[in-house]
């Protein structure tokens, strides 16, 4: 196991009603804040008139940025940011799902900063100082209330990146499994593929850890492939809801990958395919996946992929390590497609073969260090592979 630093300085309110909270969790920080969300859906819940109540009641001042779209743009955070300079704002807090937490941590990191706050995506300005966030989490899939990664798209250029700095990680997050009943079958399935996603990322690296880290790792994605299917056919199920919310934090905070490293490889992959063609990042995950498993199945990942089989999937132990570990991936695109009724083909969801290659070339930039180290024609290869 590596060396490594464990502060994750999110504190979790975690439960049905735990919102009477959010005041004394901002107040310390902040009496003037940005309140941002989506589309809407907290306006249908009424999770917004809670919200704004708390905050009338508590003396804390607030102006809005609404709208924040599902794989959030540059020119959201560039208007959240001028807000918060305009008016003096002193916090930003994140009503909604990954996309609103992640536009609400890029706000905080440009508020100080007067140019387009793509500089500081592209690392061509430092972030110099970061505005506290918070978070009201209303979809677990991506762990951004409880990590300090925010994914942000440019539709000019088609690119998506990831901007992290250590302050953007919420100081507070509100996880209440009951904001999550009125999220639909489609995102709680794509959301659940996500944080199966992430667990994998990690789980599947070349540093050894002795195995407390994979141990937990597996009992996260056993808890998504039992709870998952749950809550996209009951939604109102608290246990299944609450059980995929936890996990969803827990899966990326940190726990499962510091000691390990980070070699995504799936990740970068999908960015481009939303990059390009919008699509829900959990959908692309899940299509990807078993495709990118097939890929990276050798002499020198078999028997990580037995171990997988096994104690993930109860796949019984055999000589033959490459029937486990095969039968391992058609089990997990089962549950993608089957249980969770994710499409299983990128032409399903709207991809067309023509941006393949500059896909597949972008992409590759990141994956020299992935868990097993990829080039355009390997990303391409996996791409094709899911048509
Ligand atoms: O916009 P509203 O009206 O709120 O509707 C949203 C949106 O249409 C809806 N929704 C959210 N909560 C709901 C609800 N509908 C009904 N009831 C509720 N309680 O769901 C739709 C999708 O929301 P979004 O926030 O886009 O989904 P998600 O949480 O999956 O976030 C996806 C984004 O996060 C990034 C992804 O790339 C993508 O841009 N990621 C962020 C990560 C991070 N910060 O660490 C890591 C991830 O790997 C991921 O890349
Ligand atoms: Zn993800």
């Amino acid at each position: 196991m590596k060396n490594f630093l464990y502060d994750i300085g999110t504190k979790i309110y975690f439960g049905e009603g735990q919102i009477v909270h959010l005041p004394e969790a901002i107040k310390p920080y902040a009496q003037k804040v940005l309140l941002v969300y989506g589309g809407g859906s907290i306006k249908k819940s009424g999770l917004y008139d809670t919200v704004t109540r708390l905050f009338r009641e508590n003396g804390i001042q607030w102006q809005e940025l609404p709208g924040v779209e599902p794989n959030p743009r540059i020119t959201s955070v560039n208007a959240g940011a001028r807000l918060c300079r305009e008016h003096g704002l002193e916090g930003v807090v994140a009503v909604g799902g990954g996309s609103t937490i992640d536009c609400s941590k890029a706000i905080a990191e440009a508020a100080a900063y007067d140019g387009d706050a793509w500089d500081l995506v592209l690392k061509k300005a430092p972030i110099t100082k970061v505005l506290p966030v918070f978070s009201v989490l209303t979809l677990a899939a991506t762990g951004s209330e409880m990590d300090c990664g925010a994914v942000i798209s440019n539709m000019d250029t088609n690119d998506k990146l990831v901007i992290t700095h250590p302050d953007a990680r919420p100081k507070a997050s509100i996880l209440d499994p009951t904001y999550t009943y009125t999220v639909s079958a489609y995102q709680t399935a794509a959301g659940t593929a996500d944080i199966m996603s992430h667990i994998l990322e990690t789980y599947f690296s070349r540093v050894s850890t002795a195995g407390l880290q994979d141990r937990m790792a597996e009992a996260l994605l056993k808890t998504c492939i039992q709870y998952g299917p749950i809550a996209c056919n009951d939604p109102a199920n608290y246990e299944a809801r609450a059980n995929l919310m936890w996990t969803s934090s827990l899966a990326i905070n940190g726990l499962l990958f510091l000691g390990k490293g980070t070699p995504w490889s799936v990740h970068s992959m999908e960015h481009e395919l939303s990059a390009y063609f919008d699509i829900t990042h959990g959908v692309g995950l899940a299509i990807l996946t078993p495709a990118w498993m097939r890929y990276v199945l050798d002499d020198s990942s078999v028997d990580k992929f037995a171990e997988y089989a096994f104690n993930v999937w109860n796949i019984p132990m055999s000589d033959d390590r490459y029937a486990m570990a095969r039968e391992a991936i058609d089990r997990t695109q089962q549950f993608f497609t089957k249980e969770l009724k994710i499409a299983a083909a990128l032409r399903e969801v709207g991809i067309t073969e023509d941006k393949l290659e500059i896909m597949a070339e972008k992409a590759a930039r990141t994956l020299g260090s992935a868990y097993k180290p990829l080039a355009k024609e390997d990303v391409l290869a996996i791409y094709r592979a899911c048509f």
